[in-house]
């Protein structure tokens, strides 16, 4: 009988991080770019490669993790199958996008900065998607959504088939 050959994640993740840091390490300004190139690749920035991006690029932890968190586009989690982001900075605040976090978390049966149970869908509130003329404005995946409401969002949310 074959003995199955056991690899466990973490030393998968270490040769693609090796291979990711490589290939970012000498350019100027590299953080942002690596951290970019990580959550491609894992679809989020687990906490075991903050400490050897932060040897690799000659800074401290807190440095790379302080990145990190200031940026809502990077997970810290292995997020949902759908992320869905509504900008609640001030243009879109004032053109209604808090309510339509609300009916976001109704709807999804999720509340915000969390991943629903099943896995479905994550729920981020966001500061600025660069489409403040079209407030309110949400993203889904890499779509961004402008001029809001709650029809369009209820509607969106059916199209990806999310309702809790
Ligand atoms: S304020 Fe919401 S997109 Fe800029």
């Amino acid at each position: 009988m074959s003995k199955l050959r056991y690899i466990p994640l973490h030393t998968e993740t270490t040769v693609q991080l090796k291979t990711l840091i490589a290939q970012h390490e000498n350019q100027p300004g590299a953080l942002l770019p690596l951290l970019h190139a990580v959550q491609a690749k894992f679809g989020y920035i687990p906490s075991d490669v903050v400490a050897p991006i932060a040897r690799a690029l000659n800074l401290s932890r807190a440095e790379v993790h302080g990145v990190v968190t200031y940026y809502h586009h990077f997970h810290e989690h292995k997020p949902g199958k759908h992320v869905i982001q509504i900008c609640l900075a001030e243009a879109c605040q004032s053109c209604g996008s808090e309510a339509l976090l609300k009916q976001a978390e109704t709807e999804l049966g999720c509340t915000v900065h969390s991943t629903r149970a099943d896995q479905a869908v994550t729920l981020e509130a966001v500061y600025c998607l660069g489409l403040c003329a079209s407030s309110p404005a949400m993203q889904v995946g890499e779509r961004l959504f402008g001029r809001m409401d709650n029809q369009k969002l209820r509607s969106l949310l059916n199209q990806l088939e999310l309702s809790a």
